[in-house]
């Protein structure tokens, strides 16, 4: 045994992302319906210590070097804090991050920092509050502003925004939200949508993918190419203008970057995914409660990441969406 997550492409799982809970507080049109999902029961959640003891084995026996807190919306888990405090003083100390919709971040930022939470990534598609309102259903553009400029000011830094572009909703915005976080020193990165709704709504001719972005970018700023090294991560950047900002996007459908992937996933519900995109999971839930030791959830693990897909194939013949919605998996 290799005391790594390796697949048969060659690749080492060394990011973990973790969806701490599925529920949200916004909804947004392209993530759930008005009503919400059918949330996961309290005895389906992982507890705190589940949670801190597969954290623990991937970081102390299975090469993880980095872990991503996702949700739902990862700050409506009452133990958060606890979770990144216990994550960060793992053997190694493990880089620590967080994707948030940034309402209550103005609180909790220091608390987190505290903890020894690293940095944030934070969604933002709009700087119009009735355009937050239609698209994430609440009215809470104030409170993800508030949320960005606690982060910020909590040392979290890169502060990172990401923003889905939408045709005709707010694909006129590009602009302005670039600017937006060049004044504010956030790093914002555009997103392609990809179908991952629970509502399955997602159409590939409505999508305004890299290209466009670029395109749409081009006309207000000069874009070279960024010489940072990119390794797995899935932003491709460019400098703004000569720099020092700089702007990403993530053309996760026309631009896959699935053969760098170093990531492997963990829900909230104990439930290990090779993939973004996978249709099967493996249950670390129901062995664990029944008692088996470390070195069982090891082998688990590593026969989850062994049967990892070579790519999503989301633009191809026959791409099934997973049955899990983006919610509940954590993007
Ligand atoms: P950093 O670059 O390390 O800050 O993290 P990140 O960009 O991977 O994390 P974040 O949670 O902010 O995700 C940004 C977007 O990238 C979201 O839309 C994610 O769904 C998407 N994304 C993250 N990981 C993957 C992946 O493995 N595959 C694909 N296709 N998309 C991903
Ligand atoms: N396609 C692309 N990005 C999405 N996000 C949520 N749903 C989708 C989707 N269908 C974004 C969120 C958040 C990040 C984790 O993923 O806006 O910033
Ligand atoms: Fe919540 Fe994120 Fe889905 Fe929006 S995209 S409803 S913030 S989980």
């Amino acid at each position: 045994d290799t005391p790594e997550l390796v697949d048969r492409f060659g690749r080492v799982a060394r990011d973990l992302r973790v969806s701490l809970i599925d529920k949200c507080n916004l909804r947004c049109t392209y993530c759930m319906p008005a009503e919400g999902l059918p949330w996961l029961g309290r005895d389906e959640l992982l507890d705190t210590d589940e949670m801190i003891r597969l954290i623990r084995l991937a970081v102390e026996s299975l090469g993880i070097t980095t872990v991503r807190f996702t949700g739902g919306e990862p700050l409506l888990r009452k133990d958060l804090v606890d979770v990144i405090a216990a994550t960060s003083a793992l053997p190694g100390n493990p880089k620590t991050s967080l994707t948030t919709n940034g309402i209550n971040l103005d609180r909790f930022a220091r608390p987190l920092a505290d903890a020894g939470l690293n940095r944030v990534n934070v969604s933002l598609d709009t700087l119009h509050a009735d355009r937050f309102r239609e698209l994430a259903r609440r009215d809470k553009l104030d409170a993800v502003l508030a949320g960005l400029r606690g982060a910020a000011a909590a040392g979290l830094h890169p502060v990172k925004v990401n923003a889905v572009l939408m045709r005709g909703i707010n694909d006129d915005e590009a602009g302005d939200l670039l600017r937006f976080c060049l004044e504010h020193d956030y790093q914002l990165r555009f997103i392609e949508q990809m179908p991952l709704d629970a509502q399955h709504g997602w159409d590939r001719d409505q999508m305004v993918t890299a290209d466009e972005i670029l395109e749409l970018l081009h006309r207000e700023f000069a874009l070279t190419p960024h010489e940072a090294e990119r390794g797995s991560a899935p932003a491709e950047r460019w400098l703004v203008d000569g720099g020092p900002g700089t702007v990403g996007v993530i053309g996760s459908v026309t631009r896959p970057f699935c053969s760098a992937c170093d990531r492997t996933r963990l829900t909230a519900d104990g439930q290990l995914r090779s993939c973004l995109f996978s249709n099967t999971e493996t249950d670390l839930r129901g062995p664990m409660r029944d008692g088996a030791d470390d070195a069982e959830l090891a082998r688990l693990w590593r026969g989850e990441m062994w049967a990892k897909a070579e790519g999503h194939g989301v633009d191809g013949q026959g791409f099934a969406e997973p049955s899990r919605p983006m919610s509940a998996i954590g993007g």
